[in-house]
C-alpha cells in the first residue's frame, strides 16, 4: 500500500489509473469501514481510502482534539483490506491556506436532524469531501448508511454539481447485540456499552409500531424518545421520515426511522430503513 501524505504524491501514485475508488474516513477504523474498501475493491482499477480528521466538520465543544488516531492499526487493516493508496495529508497539506471556499448544502437537507444539532457539520463535511474528491478524482466513492443523512447529502451535491462519481451506499455493519459500529462507541464505559444497543432496539419499536399498523408517527417518537430518557440517555431525536428526502412522510411513502441519542457524554446515531409504507 502507497502512502500519500501531500495532493502532489497522491496525484503521482494515481496518475496511470482511470477508475480509483475511493473511501474516505477519518481513521480508527473498524469492520463497518473495511466492509467499504472491501466493497470498494472490484468496483475501480485502484483502491484508495483517505484518513484524515476534518476539523471543519467539529463544532469547538465537540472532540476533534481526542478522536481517536489509531495510525498503525489502520494502515495495518487498510493493507488487509486490499487498499491500494492512503491518502493521509495534514492539515497544511489539505487546508494550506484557510478554507474559505465552502460548499453548502441544500439546507432543506441538511439544517435538519443531524445538521439542527450539529450546526455547520454538513458544510464541513461536504467541504471536505468534494476536496478530497478533487484530489482523488474517483470515479465510485463508498459511504456506509450509518451515515444516513450524510450519504444522502453527498449524493444530492454529487447530483448538482455534476460530478462524474457514482456513490455507493454500504449497510451498518453491527456487534452481535445490534449495536452500529462506530469509531465513537470506543468512548463508552462498559456499562454504556452494555445499554448502548438500545438506541438500536428504540428505532426497532418504531418500525414494529408502524408495521402493526399504528399511523400517529409523532406519538410513536415521543415514546420512543421518553423510554431512552427513563434509561439514562439524553435523545436528541427520533423521527420517522420518508426516505426520498428525510421529510415529514405521506401515506404510501417508504420509510426510514432515523435517532441520535447521548450516553453519557457520548453521542451515538444510527437509523433503521422500515419494511412497511405508511
Ligand atoms: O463519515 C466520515 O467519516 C466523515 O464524515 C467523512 C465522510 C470521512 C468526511 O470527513
Amino acid at each position: 500500500m502507497l502512502i500519500a501524505r501531500t495532493i502532489d504524491e497522491l496525484r503521482q501514485h494515481l496518475g496511470a489509473f482511470q477508475r480509483p475508488a475511493f473511501v474516505p474516513t477519518m481513521g480508527n477504523l473498524h469492520d463497518g469501514h473495511l466492509d467499504l474498501v472491501r466493497r470498494a475493491v472490484p468496483l475501480g482499477d485502484v483502491t484508495v481510502a483517505s484518513i484524515f480528521v476534518n476539523r471543519l466538520q467539529f463544532l469547538p465543544h465537540e472532540d476533534f482534539d481526542t478522536y481517536p488516531r489509531t495510525w498503525d492499526s489502520d494502515c495495518e487493516k487498510l493493507r488487509n483490506a486490499g487498499c491500494d493508496v492512503l491518502f493521509a495529508p495534514d492539515e497544511k497539506a489539505l487546508y494550506p491556506e484557510p478554507q474559505t471556499c465552502k460548499v453548502h448544502p441544500d439546507p432543506a437537507l441538511a439544517d435538519i436532524l443531524e445538521g439542527h444539532f450539529r450546526p455547520g457539520f454538513f458544510v464541513g463535511v461536504c467541504t471536505v469531501v468534494m476536496k478530497l474528491f478533487s484530489c482523488v478524482q474517483p470515479r465510485v466513492a463508498l459511504f456506509g448508511k450509518k451515515d444516513y443523512q450524510q450519504l444522502m447529502i453527498v449524493r444530492h451535491m454529487v447530483r448538482q454539481f455534476a460530478l462524474p462519481i457514482e456513490i455507493v451506499g454500504v449497510e451498518t455493519r453491527r456487534a452481535d447485540d445490534g449495536l452500529a459500529l462506530s469509531s465513537r462507541n470506543g468512548y463508552l464505559s462498559e456499562a454504556e456499552r452494555a445499554e448502548a444497543v438500545q438506541l438500536s432496539k428504540a428505532l426497532h419499536g418504531m418500525a414494529d409500531a408502524v408495521r402493526s399498523g399504528e399511523r400517529d408517527l409523532a406519538g410513536i417518537e415521543t415514546r420512543a424518545m421518553e423510554a431512552l430518557k427513563q434509561r439514562g440517555w439524553q435523545p436528541d431525536y427520533l423521527v420517522l421520515r420518508r426516505r426520498a428526502d428525510l421529510q415529514a412522510p405521506s401515506a404510501g411513502e417508504p420509510l426510514v426511522a432515523l435517532g441520535a441519542a447521548r450516553l453519557g457524554s457520548t453521542r451515538l446515531i444510527d437509523n433503521l430503513e422500515i419494511d412497511a409504507k405508511l
